[in-house]
């Protein structure tokens, strides 16, 4: 019998991982928003990047080690956050925590990770940050805000852009709900129940979340949360100068530029096409991550180029962890970073500060 092939780029994990899941898990993956134009929009953004190669330049030894709010990576490609993880390996994030951890990656676990934190915290060897969403129980809130410091996670990233869930055909056609062996583990099974209720055509999880989440949080209210909890505040799913430049305002410690990788707002724009304006309005006053698309560590490479500190990976994230646990993981994180070396060494720029506008050119769409 051949070996299968080893993956040489990350859609190589995709195959091999949809072949180990069900078609409604693969949907709710893969899918987006709408008529999925957000999703598409991530994907051509990339397309429309070239590189601008500097020569006779050393680079004997591109390096990828950054730091983040104060920790170091090997790499500045992370772990975006992702809910469910045991829907796609029996291990669940502990895969996902180990791989990230040999990775030298950063790992933001989801609110809806189905392995306690404080099992995650366990299995990880690199630093975490939390994702939540703001639920309209604000003690429950409370509660994971300090299981999260107790635990050792070191950010918390508040997803902005879904006070609603988008409205994801597939899921609906599919009446997609959370199987009852997988659960948000961290949150009380009253709060998930609805998660896990099943309805011909309708999204569990979009019931699910106009009961669980607070569509009335508005800026001030982050107040609260910076007050209750020592930990930095990073606020993901910003798109325009003008938020970028409030949540400056409101003390945000770090942004996450990105579309939720075109899963709410259909027509939403792409991340990278609306980065360097979200890049200049926060001039220099915080980190600024990115995700949506990036399936190469040259997609990576541009997204650095046009300002971001760090990328983190979706879906391709998902595609190792399905097709081989924490080595997928791993895997995925190493080859992104790997083609991002290659390209940092070809393009006659061997470190990450030496990656600014001038290694890209794109016209970010209208
Ligand atoms: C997500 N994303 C997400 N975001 C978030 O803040 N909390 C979450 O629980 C989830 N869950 C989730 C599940 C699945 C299956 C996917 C694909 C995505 C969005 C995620 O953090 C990120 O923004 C996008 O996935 C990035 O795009 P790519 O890399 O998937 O193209």
């Amino acid at each position: 019998m051949t070996e299968p092939a080893a993956p040489l780029r990350l859609t190589d994990y995709r195959e091999p991982a949809y072949r180990r899941l069900p078609s409604p898990v693969r949907d709710f993956v893969e899918g987006g928003a709408g008529d999925e134009r957000a999703l598409d929009a991530d994907r051509r953004a990339f397309a429309r990047v070239t590189l601008r190669p500097r020569v006779l330049v050393d680079v004997s030894a591109p390096a990828t080690a950054t730091e983040l709010l104060g920790a170091p990576l090997a790499t500045p490609v992370g772990v975006a956050p992702t809910a469910y993880h045991r829907l796609l390996h029996p291990d669940g994030e502990l895969a996902t925590a180990r791989g990230a951890g040999r990775a030298g990656a950063l790992y933001v676990v989801s609110l809806f990770a189905s392995r306690t934190l404080e099992e995650i915290a366990a299995a990880a060897t690199g630093p975490r940050w939390l994702q939540l969403y703001w639920l309209r129980r604000r003690d429950v809130l409370a509660g994971l805000v300090d299981r999260a410091a107790d635990a050792g996670y070191r950010a918390l990233v508040l997803t902005v852009d879904a006070p609603h869930l988008g409205r994801r055909h597939r899921d609906a056609r599919n009446g997609f709900a959370v199987p009852p062996d997988v659960r948000a583990v961290n949150l009380d099974p009253a709060l998930m129940a609805a998660a896990h209720r099943p309805a011909p055509g309708r999204s569990a999880l979009a019931a699910h979340t106009a009961e669980a989440v607070d569509p009335a949080v508005t800026w001030p209210d982050l107040a609260w949360l910076r007050a209750r909890s020592p930990l930095p505040l990073v606020l993901k799913g910003v798109l325009t100068a003008e938020d970028a430049r409030l949540a400056v305002r409101h003390g945000a410690d770090a942004i996450v530029v990105s579309n939720h990788g075109g899963r709410q707002l259909d027509r939403a724009p792409a991340g990278l096409d609306v980065l360097p304006e979200v890049v200049d309005a926060v001039a220099g006053a915080c980190p600024v991550l990115f995700d949506g698309g990036v399936r190469s560590g040259t997609d990576a490479y541009a997204a650095l180029a046009l300002g971001a500190r760090a990328v983190l990976l979706g879906r391709p994230v998902l595609w190792g962890l399905a097709a081989d646990g924490a080595d997928g993981v791993a895997g995925v994180l190493d080859l992104a970073t790997a083609e991002l070396a290659h390209t940092m060494a070809l393009t006659g720029r061997p470190a990450l500060t030496a990656l600014d506008r001038t290694a890209v050119s794109f016209t970010p769409a209208p």
